[in-house]
């Protein structure tokens, strides 16, 4: 590629996009949709910290890309700062603390508590911990089902006896709670929300908010966003298929030098998406099955 077809190509970048950090899936939208309920009783639950009053375990569970990890980062860094109030809080992303030692020590960081990497024990971090938190605080454990899965329940056992610290645990997959210790259990104390999968009219009313802000006027055909919404139905109403396909669709009409996004740029999108995910989509299926087994067990327990 010699540079003057790289200069066309950033001329067709510049038409195309407006802003590409928009479609980034860490962004987090000005006013999140169709999540009003889940993030009312977010903050119904979590608000005692803002008087520095210890608050329920919350445990929050949905699909992938049902905008649990937005709500929540919405709340803890939009609606609180703009309510004026503030929770002392860590957040750790358990698929890259997998251990109970790591997701001790991240906290520990959060708190500005200096902590090996290695060389110490776990419970020399519970000590540390102890001695540092002397105020109710919240810690956040996204996706909490890959830790417990990794590491077991420990951790969430021993922060549900600490009355300084209040939980809040995500989850991607819906039968994590039957992972847990009976102990365990019992003494997690917590009220659970689930998110549902977004139909293709919401996963389109997404993807407009963000499309406006994203691409310049005109640059999108119109078909171009249910398409996106469409595929993003195969993946049980995931967000963040809907908005990396999109995100796909434009790079690829801006390597075609092209003046809009059309859908035959979303269905060259699609194929390299489906190429990278049909490892997921198995491990998909395998959730939902045994999601549909527990309920099975769970209604004939009932009866
Ligand atoms: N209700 C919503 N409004 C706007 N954007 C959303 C909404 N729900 C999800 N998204 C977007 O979809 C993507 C996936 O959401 P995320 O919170 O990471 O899902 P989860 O944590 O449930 O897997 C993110 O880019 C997020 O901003
Ligand atoms: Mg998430």
């Amino acid at each position: 590629m010699d540079i003057e077809e790289l200069m066309k190509i950033e001329k067709a970048r510049k038409r195309i996009f407006k802003d590409e950090s928009v479609l980034d899936v860490s962004y987090i939208p000005e006013k999140p949709l169709f999540r009003e309920n889940e993030l009312k009783t977010i903050y119904l639950e979590l608000s005692p910290l803002f008087d520095g009053i210890r608050a329920t375990n919350l445990f929050i569970y949905g699909m992938t890309g049902t905008g649990k990890t937005m709500i929540m980062k919405y709340f803890l860094e939009r609606v609180a700062p703009n309510l004026g109030k503030s929770i002392i809080y860590s957040y750790v992303n358990c698929r890259e603390m997998k251990t109970e030692y790591k997701v001790l020590r991240s906290i520990l960081l959060d708190f500005n508590v200096p902590f090996p990497k290695t060389g110490l024990s776990t419970s020399d971090a519970y000590e540390k911990l102890k001695r540092t938190i002397k105020k109710p605080v919240l810690v956040v454990l996204d996706e909490v089902d890959i830790l417990v899965k990794n590491a077991g329940d420990d951790l969430l056992y021993n922060f549900s006896r600490n009355d300084k610290i209040t939980i809040t645990g995500i989850s991607n997959d819906p039968t994590f709670i039957d992972l847990l210790d009976a102990r365990t259990l019992s003494s997690l104390k917590r009220k659970e929300i689930v998110f549902k999968p977004y139909n293709a009219i919401q996963l389109q009313e997404i993807l407009k908010q963000r499309a406006v802000l994203a691409f310049n006027e005109g640059a999108l055909e119109d078909e171009v966003i249910p398409l996106c919404a469409a595929f993003a139905m195969n993946y049980y109403g995931d967000a963040r298929k809907a908005v990396e396909l999109l995100h796909l669709s434009g790079k690829i009409a801006v390597i075609e030098g092209s003046d809009t996004v059309t859908t035959d740029h979303v269905k060259k999108a699609m194929k390299e998406l489906e190429r990278s995910s049909i490892l997921d989509l198995i491990r998909l299926n395998q959730i939902l099955t045994q999601h549909a087994e527990v309920c099975a067990v769970r209604s004939s327990q009932a009866l």
